[in-house]
């Protein structure tokens, strides 16, 4: 007897970033409209579920992850019954819908904490946010010395009704996203109201932004070095050596404190407390690696992010050593691990691991280990990121950080659909970020006509990982020794997996006969040997 399937622990989810998905009213801004038309497409693709980044109220100071109303759709995206619609089309294509929450911080345009600003120190309206008064004699001094990631102090002041200089309040991200105090139960009580209203209309499950940054310590504390301490916990690792960096953040004073254990275990209860195996996802960067398991502990949430790989170079013997670390940290806590090369936050994996072909044979391993896969709008077409020009880059951390940190903008450029269109399809007006001159070869029209191209490479991929009980799943791998540029493993009950990362053509003995799957042309198996190209990956059946 087998147990009924969860349909979350093995998932295929793609994330959708809806300002540059698909922009239905022409103002050169992706809306629901956009998202609602995409869905089709999707279900071609063969997902099981999309991720929404934030389409919520917002001033979109940085991208929606500034929310000013967390229960209602911002005009620039749509309204509320284009939500339900857009869940529900997702629905009727057997498509889950996953919604994005942002519990650490609101936007200073959310009525909470225009009320703060309005009422004086010591007041229950800024005790839901961090307000400190500040150090030295006229309190100009922040209250601590700790750096925003997005670079800058993370900490502002604000000017009283009064007119006097006034308080500081706390702001791990811009200055527009005031840090939430978790200690205060009206934020506990408002969490809960915003996860039932997408819960009640019909959402699957929640990605949840910086879930280990809602608890905070020692806030009357300096941290001894700040700045190296923004640089550590950079998703490109910057020079920092394993030593400095395990030294850095093996105690961070606002992330992944003990504290915001206990909200995930509330947030459980309320997941389970509704039909259909509703989920949620942690973004949760944390270090060492096996503090992530710590999230999905079986009371808490149910997948987390695997950035630990993410970030890897395209390394047999380095990714298989993670595989196995990843596998081995959360067999305790029986979470299945999750598997993602890029998102709305970092290069895009074409351009981070250096070719189109390491990206399409690095996505194929990833659709073979254990777990649920991820994967980024527009990944699926190979997109490369997108040079911009300066003048054109929006994030608040390119703004903030004077420009020597180039930002996110280069991998948030509008889709390209049609190469016969203006804008590529994508909509009639200009787009809020400028598409590349030579996009036409990605559009999906284009792909779509060529055998050969990246999105019939991923269609083939994610049906062949539909049918295929050996992939995706649970099943343990089974490792097979090999040279140190190639990577060897079965799943049961019958597939076999070899990956190349050298630059030269390796051969490999295999148990399996038939090719199912190459990322690229020229392999072949006979007589027990695969001949496997420089750079690829195959499947083959047992
Ligand atoms: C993580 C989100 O993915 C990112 O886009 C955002 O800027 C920060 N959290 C702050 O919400």
């Amino acid at each position: 007897m087998s147990e009924k399937k969860i349909w979350w622990r093995d998932a295929v989810i793609y994330q959708v970033y809806p300002r540059s998905f698909k922009d239905s009213n022409g103002d050169g801004e992706g809306d629901l409209g956009g998202v609602i038309a995409g869905i089709p497409y999707l279900a071609d693709l063969g997902v099981d579920a999309i991720w929404l980044s934030p389409f919520y109220k917002s001033p979109n100071k940085d991208g929606g992850y500034d929310v000013s109303d967390p229960r209602d759709v911002d005009p620039r995206f749509g309204t509320l019954d284009e939500a339900k619609k857009l869940i529900d089309t997702a629905h009727a294509h057997g498509i889950k819908f996953i919604a994005d929450i942002v519990p650490n911080h609101f936007s200073t345009e959310h009525a909470w904490f225009k009320a703060a600003l309005a009422s004086p120190k010591g007041s229950p309206e800024r005790a839901r946010f961090h307000f400190y008064d500040g150090r030295g004699p006229n309190g100009d001094t922040p209250p601590n010395n700790w750096i925003s990631i997005f670079r800058g102090p993370s900490w502002t002041r604000v000017t009283e009704p009064d007119g006097s200089a006034g308080q500081w309040y706390l702001h791990l991200f811009d200055s527009s996203q005031p840090d939430l105090n978790w200690a205060n139960p009206d934020v506990e009580e408002d969490f809960e109201k915003t996860l039932r209203f997408w819960l009640d209309l019909g959402a699957d499950g929640f990605r949840i932004d910086v879930a280990h940054g809602c608890v905070k310590d020692k806030i009357d504390v300096d941290h001894r070095d700040p700045n190296r301490l923004i640089d550590a916990l950079r998703l490109d690792f910057l020079d920092i050596t394993t030593e400095e960096r395990a030294g850095l953040l093996s105690d961070v004073p606002f992330f992944d404190r003990e504290g915001v254990h206990d909200i995930y275990r509330k947030w459980r209860k309320i997941f389970d407390s509704y039909s259909g195996d509703r989920m949620s996802v942690a973004e949760a960067f944390v270090y060492p690696s096996s503090r992530a398991a710590r999230y999905v502990r079986s009371d808490e949430l149910h997948q987390v992010f695997n950035f630990n790989f993410m970030m890897l170079g395209w390394d047999a013997k380095i990714m298989s050593e993670s595989i196995k670390t990843t596998l081995e940290e959360l067999k305790d806590v029986k979470a299945p691990a999750t598997w993602v090369l890029n998102n709305h936050d970092t290069p895009r994996v074409v351009t981070r691991i250096g070719s189109p072909r390491k990206a399409r044979a690095l996505a194929q391993l990833i659709h073979s280990l254990p777990g649920g896969v991820y994967i980024y709008q527009g990944e699926e077409l190979g997109l490369p990121s997108a040079d911009l020009p300066d003048a054109a880059r929006q994030d608040p951390a390119f703004i903030r950080s004077g420009g020597s940190d180039k930002g996110r903008d280069e991998c948030r450029v509008p889709l390209p659909w049609d190469s016969t269109q203006p804008h590529y399809g994508y909509g009639t007006g200009t787009p809020w970020l400028p598409q590349p001159a030579d996009w036409a070869q990605y559009c999906m029209n284009v792909e779509a006509a060529d055998p050969a191209s990246s999105l019939n490479f991923y269609k083939q991929m994610l049906q062949l990982r539909r049918g295929n009980a050996s992939l995706g799943g649970e099943g343990a791998i089974t490792w097979i020794d090999s040279e140190p540029e190639v990577m060897h493993f079965t799943r049961e009950p019958g597939l076999e997996v070899v990956v190349n990362t050298s630059s030269v053509e390796k051969s490999v003995k295999v148990s399996g006969k038939k090719i199912l799957l190459a990322s690229h042309e020229g392999t072949n198996a006979t007589d027990g040997v695969l001949q496997l190209p420089a750079d690829t990956t195959v499947w083959l059946e047992r």
